[in-house]
Protein backbone atom coordinates (compact mmCIF):
# COMPACT_ATOMS: atom_id res chain seq x y z
CA UNK A 1 0.00 0.00 0.00
CA UNK A 2 1.53 3.53 -0.91
CA UNK A 3 1.92 6.05 1.34
CA UNK A 4 -1.33 7.92 3.02
CA UNK A 5 -2.15 11.09 4.58
CA UNK A 6 -1.62 9.36 8.09
CA UNK A 7 1.92 8.09 7.05
CA UNK A 8 2.97 12.09 6.20
CA UNK A 9 1.00 13.65 9.47
CA UNK A 10 3.22 11.00 11.60
CA UNK A 11 6.46 11.88 9.72
CA UNK A 12 5.63 15.74 9.85
CA UNK A 13 4.76 15.16 13.65
CA UNK A 14 1.70 17.10 12.77
CA UNK A 15 -2.02 16.08 12.59
CA UNK A 16 -4.01 14.50 9.61
CA UNK A 17 -6.02 18.05 9.27
CA UNK A 18 -2.98 20.28 8.98
CA UNK A 19 -1.48 17.95 6.25
CA UNK A 20 -5.24 18.33 4.56
CA UNK A 21 -4.80 22.08 5.04
CA UNK A 22 -1.59 22.20 2.90
CA UNK A 23 -2.81 19.62 0.21
CA UNK A 24 -5.86 22.11 0.31
CA UNK A 25 -3.22 25.27 -0.01
CA UNK A 26 -5.50 26.83 3.03
CA UNK A 27 -3.00 29.52 4.14
CA UNK A 28 -4.37 29.94 8.03
CA UNK A 29 -3.49 27.51 10.49
CA UNK A 30 -0.32 26.31 9.63
CA UNK A 31 3.87 27.99 9.54
CA UNK A 32 5.67 28.42 6.95
CA UNK A 33 8.16 25.81 8.13
CA UNK A 34 5.68 23.12 8.99
CA UNK A 35 3.87 23.72 5.23
CA UNK A 36 7.49 23.76 3.98
CA UNK A 37 8.34 20.43 5.65
CA UNK A 38 5.23 18.62 4.85
CA UNK A 39 5.42 19.71 1.23
CA UNK A 40 9.35 17.85 1.58
CA UNK A 41 8.38 14.96 2.78
CA UNK A 42 4.95 14.53 0.50
CA UNK A 43 7.50 15.15 -2.34
CA UNK A 44 10.19 12.36 -1.05
CA UNK A 45 7.27 9.76 -1.17
CA UNK A 46 5.76 11.04 -4.21
CA UNK A 47 2.97 11.50 -2.56
CA UNK A 48 -0.41 12.22 -4.60
CA UNK A 49 -3.35 12.68 -2.09
CA UNK A 50 -6.45 11.24 -2.73
CA UNK A 51 -9.73 12.71 -3.10
CA UNK A 52 -10.55 11.72 0.37
CA UNK A 53 -7.42 13.82 1.88
CA UNK A 54 -8.49 16.82 -0.48
CA UNK A 55 -11.89 16.51 0.94
CA UNK A 56 -11.07 16.47 4.47
CA UNK A 57 -10.97 20.64 5.05
CA UNK A 58 -12.94 21.74 1.91
CA UNK A 59 -15.48 18.47 2.48
CA UNK A 60 -15.60 17.99 -1.59
CA UNK A 61 -14.16 15.27 -3.65
CA UNK A 62 -14.48 17.40 -6.92
CA UNK A 63 -16.27 14.46 -8.52
CA UNK A 64 -20.05 14.63 -9.67
CA UNK A 65 -22.30 11.95 -10.66
CA UNK A 66 -23.53 11.86 -14.37
CA UNK A 67 -26.71 9.73 -14.46
CA UNK A 68 -27.60 8.75 -18.33
CA UNK A 69 -30.32 6.30 -19.20
CA UNK A 70 -28.76 4.94 -22.19
CA UNK A 71 -25.26 5.59 -23.35
CA UNK A 72 -25.72 3.25 -26.56
CA UNK A 73 -27.85 6.02 -27.84
CA UNK A 74 -25.52 8.49 -29.71
CA UNK A 75 -27.51 11.19 -28.82
CA UNK A 76 -25.47 11.30 -25.10
CA UNK A 77 -21.72 11.08 -25.71
CA UNK A 78 -22.07 14.86 -26.84
CA UNK A 79 -23.82 15.32 -23.60
CA UNK A 80 -20.60 13.64 -21.84
CA UNK A 81 -18.43 15.44 -23.89
CA UNK A 82 -19.61 18.53 -23.05
CA UNK A 83 -19.72 17.74 -19.05
CA UNK A 84 -16.45 16.31 -19.10
CA UNK A 85 -14.92 19.92 -20.50
CA UNK A 86 -16.29 21.39 -17.97
CA UNK A 87 -15.76 19.26 -15.16
CA UNK A 88 -11.99 19.42 -16.33
CA UNK A 89 -12.43 23.40 -16.49
CA UNK A 90 -13.27 23.71 -13.06
CA UNK A 91 -11.00 21.01 -11.23
CA UNK A 92 -14.10 18.00 -11.13
CA UNK A 93 -13.97 14.33 -12.45
CA UNK A 94 -16.97 12.90 -13.55
CA UNK A 95 -18.48 9.58 -12.52
CA UNK A 96 -20.80 8.21 -15.74
CA UNK A 97 -23.74 5.82 -14.57
CA UNK A 98 -25.37 3.86 -17.01
CA UNK A 99 -29.10 3.03 -16.11
CA UNK A 100 -30.35 1.31 -19.59
CA UNK A 101 -34.08 2.71 -19.12
CA UNK A 102 -33.99 1.07 -16.00
CA UNK A 103 -35.64 2.09 -12.82
CA UNK A 104 -33.99 -0.19 -10.59
CA UNK A 105 -30.26 0.62 -11.71
CA UNK A 106 -31.05 4.09 -11.41
CA UNK A 107 -31.88 3.89 -7.74
CA UNK A 108 -28.47 2.08 -7.46
CA UNK A 109 -26.14 4.77 -8.82
CA UNK A 110 -27.76 7.07 -6.77
CA UNK A 111 -27.19 5.29 -3.66
CA UNK A 112 -23.34 4.26 -4.75
CA UNK A 113 -23.03 8.10 -5.53
CA UNK A 114 -24.00 8.94 -2.22
CA UNK A 115 -21.20 6.41 -0.87
CA UNK A 116 -18.83 7.94 -3.23
CA UNK A 117 -19.73 11.43 -1.49
CA UNK A 118 -19.86 13.11 -4.73
CA UNK A 119 -20.38 16.64 -4.54
CA UNK A 120 -23.45 16.76 -6.94
CA UNK A 121 -25.36 14.89 -9.50
CA UNK A 122 -26.17 15.37 -12.97
CA UNK A 123 -29.58 13.31 -13.99
CA UNK A 124 -31.49 12.39 -16.55
CA UNK A 125 -34.27 10.06 -15.60
CA UNK A 126 -35.55 7.57 -17.25
CA UNK A 127 -38.79 7.45 -14.88
CA UNK A 128 -42.12 8.79 -15.26
CA UNK A 129 -42.73 12.81 -14.24
CA UNK A 130 -43.03 11.39 -10.49
CA UNK A 131 -40.38 12.79 -8.49
CA UNK A 132 -39.55 9.92 -6.68
CA UNK A 133 -35.50 9.98 -7.15
CA UNK A 134 -35.50 13.70 -7.12
CA UNK A 135 -36.95 12.66 -3.14
CA UNK A 136 -33.24 10.98 -3.16
CA UNK A 137 -31.55 13.33 -3.70
CA UNK A 138 -33.21 15.49 -1.23
CA UNK A 139 -32.73 12.93 1.32
CA UNK A 140 -29.18 12.40 0.78
CA UNK A 141 -28.65 15.86 0.79
CA UNK A 142 -26.68 15.70 -2.83
CA UNK A 143 -27.21 18.89 -5.25
CA UNK A 144 -28.46 17.76 -8.40
CA UNK A 145 -29.00 19.48 -11.54
CA UNK A 146 -32.30 17.68 -13.51
CA UNK A 147 -31.45 17.26 -17.60
CA UNK A 148 -33.63 16.49 -20.54
CA UNK A 149 -36.11 14.29 -20.17
CA UNK A 150 -37.90 14.74 -16.77
CA UNK A 151 -39.08 17.54 -14.85
CA UNK A 152 -41.11 16.38 -12.32
CA UNK A 153 -41.40 19.48 -10.32
CA UNK A 154 -41.01 23.67 -10.87
CA UNK A 155 -38.60 23.80 -8.55
CA UNK A 156 -36.20 21.49 -9.40
CA UNK A 157 -33.32 22.54 -11.04
CA UNK A 158 -33.41 21.93 -14.77
CA UNK A 159 -31.74 22.20 -18.24
CA UNK A 160 -32.90 21.10 -21.33
CA UNK A 161 -33.62 22.10 -25.17
CA UNK A 162 -36.88 23.68 -26.34
CA UNK A 163 -38.32 20.52 -27.64
CA UNK A 164 -41.65 22.16 -28.04
CA UNK A 165 -40.87 24.45 -30.49
CA UNK A 166 -38.19 22.14 -32.13
CA UNK A 167 -41.06 19.91 -32.61
CA UNK A 168 -43.29 22.38 -34.07
CA UNK A 169 -40.93 23.52 -36.47
CA UNK A 170 -40.67 20.25 -37.93
CA UNK A 171 -43.88 19.54 -38.16
CA UNK A 172 -44.68 23.14 -39.82
CA UNK A 173 -41.72 22.17 -42.28
CA UNK A 174 -43.84 18.70 -42.97
CA UNK A 175 -46.98 20.86 -43.51
CA UNK A 176 -45.23 23.35 -45.77
CA UNK A 177 -44.48 20.42 -47.90
CA UNK A 178 -48.25 19.44 -48.47
CA UNK A 179 -48.64 17.14 -45.72
CA UNK A 180 -51.73 17.19 -43.50
CA UNK A 181 -52.06 13.19 -42.42
CA UNK A 182 -48.92 13.07 -40.42
CA UNK A 183 -48.09 10.47 -37.88
CA UNK A 184 -46.33 10.62 -34.88
CA UNK A 185 -43.83 8.19 -32.87
CA UNK A 186 -43.68 9.13 -29.33
CA UNK A 187 -41.01 8.08 -26.64
CA UNK A 188 -42.19 6.98 -23.23
CA UNK A 189 -45.07 8.33 -22.16
CA UNK A 190 -44.87 10.44 -19.07
CA UNK A 191 -41.73 11.98 -19.59
CA UNK A 192 -41.70 15.98 -19.67
CA UNK A 193 -40.01 15.47 -23.08
CA UNK A 194 -42.32 13.55 -24.56
CA UNK A 195 -45.18 16.37 -23.48
CA UNK A 196 -43.18 19.12 -24.28
CA UNK A 197 -42.79 17.42 -27.82
CA UNK A 198 -46.17 16.14 -28.44
CA UNK A 199 -47.52 19.44 -27.50
CA UNK A 200 -45.35 21.17 -30.26
CA UNK A 201 -46.90 18.36 -32.75
CA UNK A 202 -50.11 19.10 -32.49
CA UNK A 203 -49.55 22.92 -32.09
CA UNK A 204 -48.10 23.30 -35.62
CA UNK A 205 -51.76 20.71 -36.74
CA UNK A 206 -53.76 23.65 -34.97
CA UNK A 207 -52.40 26.40 -36.69
CA UNK A 208 -52.78 24.95 -39.60
CA UNK A 209 -56.05 23.80 -38.78
CA UNK A 210 -55.53 20.02 -39.50
CA UNK A 211 -57.51 18.20 -36.96
CA UNK A 212 -55.44 15.82 -34.46
CA UNK A 213 -56.19 12.00 -35.47
CA UNK A 214 -55.34 10.39 -31.77
CA UNK A 215 -55.12 7.17 -33.42
CA UNK A 216 -51.91 8.25 -35.87
CA UNK A 217 -50.27 8.83 -32.46
CA UNK A 218 -47.70 5.79 -31.26
CA UNK A 219 -45.70 5.06 -28.10
CA UNK A 220 -42.04 3.99 -28.66
CA UNK A 221 -38.95 4.02 -25.97
CA UNK A 222 -36.50 6.10 -27.76
CA UNK A 223 -34.96 3.09 -29.32
CA UNK A 224 -34.80 1.62 -33.11
CA UNK A 225 -36.80 -1.06 -31.52
CA UNK A 226 -39.21 1.35 -30.43
CA UNK A 227 -39.24 2.89 -33.67
CA UNK A 228 -40.26 -0.35 -35.69
CA UNK A 229 -42.86 -1.10 -33.26
CA UNK A 230 -44.75 1.89 -33.64
CA UNK A 231 -44.37 1.90 -37.71
CA UNK A 232 -45.44 -1.78 -37.78
CA UNK A 233 -48.34 -0.82 -36.28
CA UNK A 234 -49.58 1.94 -37.90
CA UNK A 235 -48.99 0.05 -41.49
CA UNK A 236 -51.17 -2.89 -40.00
CA UNK A 237 -53.59 -0.63 -38.73
CA UNK A 238 -54.03 0.41 -42.46
CA UNK A 239 -53.85 3.77 -41.79
CA UNK A 240 -53.65 7.00 -43.83
CA UNK A 241 -50.33 8.92 -43.17
CA UNK A 242 -47.77 10.18 -46.01
CA UNK A 243 -45.37 11.72 -43.08
CA UNK A 244 -43.85 10.17 -39.80
CA UNK A 245 -42.85 12.75 -37.34
CA UNK A 246 -40.77 10.54 -34.43
CA UNK A 247 -39.41 12.20 -31.09
CA UNK A 248 -36.01 11.17 -31.50
CA UNK A 249 -34.05 9.82 -34.14
CA UNK A 250 -33.35 6.07 -33.12
CA UNK A 251 -37.35 5.48 -33.32
CA UNK A 252 -36.88 7.40 -36.72
CA UNK A 253 -34.33 5.02 -37.79
CA UNK A 254 -36.47 2.49 -36.71
CA UNK A 255 -39.73 3.50 -38.87
CA UNK A 256 -37.07 3.98 -42.28
CA UNK A 257 -36.00 0.18 -41.44
CA UNK A 258 -39.56 -1.22 -41.71
CA UNK A 259 -40.54 1.58 -44.85
CA UNK A 260 -37.22 0.49 -46.36
CA UNK A 261 -37.95 -3.40 -45.61
CA UNK A 262 -41.03 -3.11 -47.12
CA UNK A 263 -40.07 -1.75 -50.10
CA UNK A 264 -42.29 1.59 -49.19
CA UNK A 265 -40.09 4.25 -50.73
CA UNK A 266 -39.03 7.60 -48.16
CA UNK A 267 -39.55 10.00 -49.14
CA UNK A 268 -41.81 9.50 -52.24
CA UNK A 269 -44.47 7.53 -50.44
CA UNK A 270 -43.65 8.76 -46.59
CA UNK A 271 -41.52 11.45 -45.78
CA UNK A 272 -39.47 10.44 -42.19
CA UNK A 273 -38.25 13.32 -39.43
CA UNK A 274 -36.34 12.95 -36.60
CA UNK A 275 -35.57 14.81 -33.55
CA UNK A 276 -31.69 15.23 -32.37
CA UNK A 277 -29.56 15.24 -35.01
CA UNK A 278 -27.29 12.13 -34.18
CA UNK A 279 -23.90 11.24 -36.71
CA UNK A 280 -26.26 8.16 -37.80
CA UNK A 281 -28.69 10.11 -39.44
CA UNK A 282 -26.29 11.97 -42.37
CA UNK A 283 -25.60 7.88 -43.51
CA UNK A 284 -29.06 5.99 -43.60
CA UNK A 285 -30.87 5.96 -46.79
CA UNK A 286 -32.34 8.45 -47.37
CA UNK A 287 -30.67 11.02 -44.90
CA UNK A 288 -32.97 12.24 -42.40
CA UNK A 289 -34.08 15.63 -41.74
CA UNK A 290 -34.02 16.06 -38.25
CA UNK A 291 -33.93 18.84 -35.37
CA UNK A 292 -30.30 19.21 -33.99
CA UNK A 293 -29.89 20.01 -30.12
CA UNK A 294 -26.92 21.32 -28.88
CA UNK A 295 -26.07 17.85 -26.84
CA UNK A 296 -22.41 19.71 -25.84
CA UNK A 297 -23.93 22.68 -24.75
CA UNK A 298 -26.13 20.77 -22.36
CA UNK A 299 -23.61 19.05 -20.55
CA UNK A 300 -21.30 21.99 -20.03
CA UNK A 301 -24.37 23.84 -18.44
CA UNK A 302 -25.32 21.05 -16.79
CA UNK A 303 -22.00 21.13 -15.12
CA UNK A 304 -21.90 25.22 -14.49
CA UNK A 305 -24.95 24.94 -13.30
CA UNK A 306 -24.21 22.23 -11.01
CA UNK A 307 -21.55 23.68 -9.88
CA UNK A 308 -23.20 27.08 -8.72
CA UNK A 309 -25.08 25.31 -6.92
CA UNK A 310 -22.83 23.48 -5.59
CA UNK A 311 -21.20 26.40 -4.27
CA UNK A 312 -24.64 28.20 -3.42
CA UNK A 313 -24.12 30.96 -6.22
CA UNK A 314 -27.20 29.91 -7.74
CA UNK A 315 -31.36 29.18 -6.44
CA UNK A 316 -32.08 25.59 -6.07
CA UNK A 317 -35.00 26.00 -9.51
CA UNK A 318 -32.44 27.66 -11.82
CA UNK A 319 -33.98 26.45 -15.45
CA UNK A 320 -31.91 26.98 -18.78
CA UNK A 321 -33.99 25.85 -22.02
CA UNK A 322 -31.44 25.72 -25.04
CA UNK A 323 -32.70 26.32 -28.49
CA UNK A 324 -33.05 23.65 -30.93
CA UNK A 325 -32.58 23.73 -34.88
CA UNK A 326 -34.11 22.47 -38.06
CA UNK A 327 -31.62 20.15 -39.94
CA UNK A 328 -33.40 20.09 -43.70
CA UNK A 329 -31.74 16.42 -45.18
CA UNK A 330 -33.46 14.16 -47.84
CA UNK A 331 -36.59 12.25 -46.36
CA UNK A 332 -39.51 15.07 -46.60
CA UNK A 333 -41.00 14.43 -50.16
CA UNK A 334 -42.74 17.67 -51.76
CA UNK A 335 -46.25 16.87 -52.36
O1 LIG B 1 -32.51 10.07 -28.12
C1 LIG B 1 -32.67 10.32 -26.78
C2 LIG B 1 -33.82 11.24 -26.58
O2 LIG B 1 -34.13 11.19 -25.26
C3 LIG B 1 -33.45 12.63 -26.95
O3 LIG B 1 -34.35 13.17 -27.84
C4 LIG B 1 -33.40 13.33 -25.69
O4 LIG B 1 -33.80 14.67 -25.75
C5 LIG B 1 -34.16 12.45 -24.73
O5 LIG B 1 -35.39 12.88 -24.44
Amino acid sequence: MGVTIKDIAKEAKVSIATVSRVINNKEDGVGKDTRENILKIMEKHNYVPSSLARGMVTKKTHIIGLILPDINNPFFPGIVRGAEDAASKYGYNIILCNTDDKEEKEIEHIQILKEKSVDGVIYTSTLEDKGENIDLFKKYKIPFVSMDRNRPLDEVPFISTDGEMGMYKVVEYLIQNGHTQIAYISGKKGMYAEYKRLRGYKKALSKYNIPIAPELIKYGDYKISGGIKCMEELLEENLKFTAVASENDLMAIGALEVLNNRGIKVPDEISVTGFDNIFLTKVTFPKITTVAQPTYEMGYNAVELLLKIINKEELLCQEIILNTNLIIRNSVAKL
